[in-house]
């Protein structure tokens, strides 16, 4: 039988295919903005269903999924921890099997990597990584297509990460290597992801790690944050302090480009990893960069569902 087309992360597709999705994801939403009647697309999806699993939560993940396969005709069921059997112990592999009967793909939000793997491993449809603790890769596919929009082709550009090495951070390394950009990552020295580096000399890529988030940004085309206590993390004084100095302010920004874009994921905390004045000010992209999971996934369903 043949292996259904997963989406898990980045680092485990080529340059190649990455463009076909983002490709895809373009004449889709390109089609329903030029205001036809009848778009071809919105049947892309007709008699399909998708399921999402949440063990965490989620506003654009839930929306853009459920709204997209909506668009493209098709369905959604929504299966959270305390509504279904995983909830009360059922394993990742069972759930892949039953799921597999019933639906046509799979996406899932989970804390650990090893779930949404278990998952994938079991399923006989396609699952998709809506995120995880290490990676959160829709969003990076919705963050290039954004990027290009605005300023053309991420090739050759330069990205600055400045905050937490968290789970999009990991994304953006992986992305940074894929789509053949820049990348620099300011954290505070406890939480540089030296780890990281292996896969990317690996892979032949470059990255570069700093403690100094000025050294990061100076010159950049796009500056990122993201917050500074990912879903599941506590919030301590002491993060707080040790993360103040990477906090994206008008000041930081004045370093990169002067036509530099500001990306954030979003949900943003304005006053921690970013200042008001940026992320609602003319560089920041950030409601583009929400629409964009919309589209970006959009691609990504029909690439994964063939
Ligand atoms: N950026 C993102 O994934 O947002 P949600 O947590 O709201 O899905
Ligand atoms: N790093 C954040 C991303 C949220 C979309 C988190 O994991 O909570």
């Amino acid at each position: 039988m043949p292996q259904p087309r997963h989406f898990l992360d980045i680092d485990r597709f080529d340059l190649t295919t990455l463009r076909r999705i983002l490709d895809l994801a373009g004449t889709i939403k390109s089609e329903r903005a030029n205001g036809r009647k009848r778009p071809k697309t919105a049947t892309l999806m007709r008699g399909r269903t998708l399921a999402m699993i949440f063990e965490k939560p989620s506003t654009r993940t839930r929306v853009s999924f459920e709204v997209g396969m909506k668009q493209l005709g098709g369905h959604v069921v929504v299966l959270t921890d305390s509504d279904s059997q995983l909830g009360r112990g059922e394993s990742m592999a069972d759930t892949a099997r039953v799921l597999s009967r019933y639906v046509d793909a799979i996406m899932i939000r989970t804390n650990d990597p090893q779930k949404l793997l278990d998952l994938a491993q079991h399923a006989a449809v396609p699952v998709i990584n809506g995120l995880t603790d290490t990676s959160h890769p829709c969003q990076l596919m919705a963050d290039v297509m954004t990027f290009e929009e605005h300023r053309g082709s991420i090739a050759g550009r330069t990205v600055a990460w400045t905050g937490d090495a968290n789970n999009v951070a990991r994304s953006w390394v992986h992305a940074s290597i894929r789509f053949g950009f820049r990348l620099r990552l300011a954290c505070p020295p406890a939480l540089l992801p030296f780890r990281w580096l292996d896969w990317v000399r690996a892979e032949g890529g470059d990255l570069m790690l700093t403690d100094r988030a000025e050294q990061a940004v100076e010159g950049a085309d796009l500056v990122v944050t993201d917050t500074w206590f990912s879903m599941g993390m506590k919030e301590a004084e002491k993060r707080h302090n040790e993360l103040a100095p990477y906090r994206v302010d008008a000041k930081l920004m004045a370093r990169a480009k002067a036509d530099a874009l500001f990306m954030h994921c979003l949900p943003a905390h304005r006053g921690q990893e970013v200042t008001a004045d940026v992320i609602d000010g003319p560089q920041s992209v950030v409601w583009d960069e929400a629409e964009n999971r919309l589209h970006a996934q959009k691609g990504i369903l029909a690439w994964c569902m063939g």
